[in-house]
This record gives structure tokens, sequence and C-alpha cells, in this order.
């Protein structure tokens, strides 16, 4: 299959409608969208991206009002939607049936988010049915913030690619999910948890950390998402974070890249993601940088640990998943 690269809605929209997969951009990362109610598209995603079959997909949709084809959604939930839909924030609630299992792995959740990005909202605007997008990246590597990024992994296995520039955010939205009167967060992003506390009232809970209560309804138990494997978004390259100085020490004789803030140090090759020491410059450029450091040749990459304060936090989470893991 020959995989091209255009701008036009319509094209993409043609290839949905006929059960294709087209990859889509969003402000967070780029999906690799199909149309979530079919079986046949929906099989064709964890195909492409040879995803595991019990890692369930986000549903992408185009107006708040439609949360309620496809989930139960409650009070605070709907605060939720209105304050930060469109935008990078995905709510896990209960779902309905018109949502095939196949689409949330057998979940009886489903996860639903509004994209900011135009020429997406553009295309769902021209579709009568949501679109499932996971991170349109060959499964357990780096998700994709340029169309370019998308063709490295998946050409030859989707037909079209809409191009949308560079992502805005860089980061995978915030998943997060009410539950026992407090906010369960799955996944850090760029909306924060105190964001998500001021405007619900509730008390944010790391997922890690949540327990759901023994006696509780089935519907708001279990809060595991089981794309959240501890590697995940891991380059070819070994990666550690910490303290620089001390591993450029514990490094020596190798070919080092640098990923920092916006320091500069000796001896090796820096990759300075903010010089205007802004967080969320630094999170828009994290994974573009990960993948030219993968493809040039460099024996290590070495990052610092960002401040860890509102995107930082998902800044530091997603270099910590990359972090090479010794196997036993
Ligand atoms: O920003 C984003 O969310 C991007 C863009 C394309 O929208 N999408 C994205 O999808 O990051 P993906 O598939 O790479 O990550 C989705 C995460 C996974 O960790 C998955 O396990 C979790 O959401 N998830 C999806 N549906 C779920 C469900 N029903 N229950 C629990 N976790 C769920
Ligand atoms: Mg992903």
């Amino acid at each position: 299959m020959k995989t091209q690269i255009g701008e036009d809605v319509h094209i993409a929209a043609a290839f949905l409608k006929a059960g294709e997969l087209v990859a889509i951009p969003t402000e967070t990362v780029y999906g690799l969208a199909g149309n979530a109610l079919s079986e046949e598209s929906v099989a064709k995603i964890y195909a492409a991206k040879n995803r595991p079959s019990f890692n369930p997909l986000i549903l992408h949709i185009a107006q708040i009002a439609q949360l309620h084809n496809y989930a139960f959604v409650d009070e605070i939930s709907m605060k939720l939607a209105k304050h930060f839909m469109p935008g990078p924030l995905t709510l896990l609630l209960p779902k309905k049936t018109t949502v095939p299992d196949i689409t949330t792995a057998g979940s009886k959740k489903v996860a639903i988010r509004i994209p900011n990005q135009r020429l997406t909202l553009d295309l769902l605007a021209q579709l009568d049915f949501p679109l499932a997008a996971p991170s349109a990246n060959p499964s357990g590597y780096i998700s994709p913030t340029n169309a370019h990024h998308v063709m490295e992994g998946l050409h030859g296995k989707i037909p079209y690619i809409l191009d949308g520039g560079n992502t805005t955010v860089g980061l995978e939205s915030t998943i997060c999910e009410v539950a026992n009167n407090s906010i369960i967060l799955h996944r850090a992003g760029s909306v924060t948890a105190a964001e998500l506390s001021a405007v619900s009232g509730l008390e944010v809970i790391d997922a890690a950390a949540y327990h759901a209560p023994e006696i509780s309804d089935h519907s708001t138990d279990s809060p595991a998402t089981p794309g959240q494997l501890k590697s995940h978004y891991a380059p070819h390259t070994p990666l550690f974070m910490g303290n620089i100085e001390e591993l450029i020490q514990s490094h020596i004789g190798k070919k080092i890249a640098v990923i920092s803030f916006y320091n500069r140090y000796e001896g090796v090759e820096n990759f300075i993601l903010a010089p205007d020491h802004q967080l969320s410059t630094a999170a828009s450029k994290l994974f573009a940088t990960l993948r030219l450091i993968d493809q040039s040749n460099y024996d290590v990459i070495l990052s610092e640990q960002f401040p860890n304060e509102g995107i930082g936090i998902a800044i530091n989470d997603r270099i910590s998943r990359a972090q090479f893991i010794l196997k036993h």
C-alpha cells in the first residue's frame, strides 16, 4: 500500500468512510484513526501498530453533546468536559453498548476526548462516527509529533496521513476518571492535577496510588490503564535520567547526547529543549528530539530531570518511561 501525505480533509474522510485508516493531527500527538464503531476498522488499527489486543483505544469526537452517545456522563465529568474540551484531556467513563468491545479491549469503560486541532475537527464534522485513535507509532516507540514521524513508522501500512504540521502540545493527553468522589489521574499531560482539582473541587489521586474501596459498584472500580506499562515511549538508544554531571562520569568514553531544559554541558552533544526556559516549549520538542538523537549514532542519552511542576510532571513521566531498563 502506498502512503500519501496531504492536507485534504475530504480525502481523509473518504478513506475513513471506506473503513480504511488515516493518521490524523491533534494538538498532542498524531493519532492512527479508524471508525471506532466498526470492528473491522478497529482491528486494522491494532494490526498496523502491532498493539497488544488488551490495550484499549481512545474515542475522538467533535462535540460535547456526542459524549452521551457513547458513555454515561456524571456531573463532574461534564463539568470537566465543558471546561477543558476541545483540548488535551481524555475522560474515562462507563461505556454504552454503542461502542464495540474491541474498541475498549473488552473494558466496560471508554476513554473519550475532543482534539483541539482545526483539520481534525473539520474531518470529524464530515463523519457520522467517532474515530478510535491511539498514537500513530508502532507499539512501544516514541509518539509522532509530525506527519514525517508517522511516515517513518507506518509507511506502507496506511493509505493517508493528514498533515497538520507540528503538534503544539507535544505530549499525549491527560487521562482522568471521576470515581468515588475523587479524580483518578491515569496519565499526566498538559492539563495538570492542580487544574483538574480547581475545576472539579475534588481531590486528584494518582492511579498508581489508588485502591478502589472494597464495596463499590463495578462501573467505577478498577482504575487500571493497560497502556501505562512501565517502559513505553522508549528510543532504541539507552536513556538515563538524573544528575547530568554524575551520569557523564559513569559513561566516560561513550558518545553522549544530553537532553536538557536550558543548560549546556561540556564534552557532550547538547540538545537544549527550551532556550526560552518554558516547560511548554520543552514538552513540544521532547519527542522530536528523542527521535533525532535515536537516528544519530549516540551510545547513550542522558536527560535532566525537569522541574516537577505544571507540564514538567508529564515531561518527567515520559522521560522516565523512556529509560533503559535492564531485562533479566
Ligand atoms: O493525546 C492522546 O491521547 C493521543 C491522541 C492521538 O489523541 N492518543 C493516545 O492514545 O495517546 P494511546 O492509545 O497511545 O494511549 C491511550 C491510553 C493508553 O494508555 C490506554 O491504555 C488508555 O489510554 N485507555 C484507553 N481506553 C481506555 C479504557 N477504556 N480504560 C483504561 N484505559 C484506557
Ligand atoms: Mg501511545
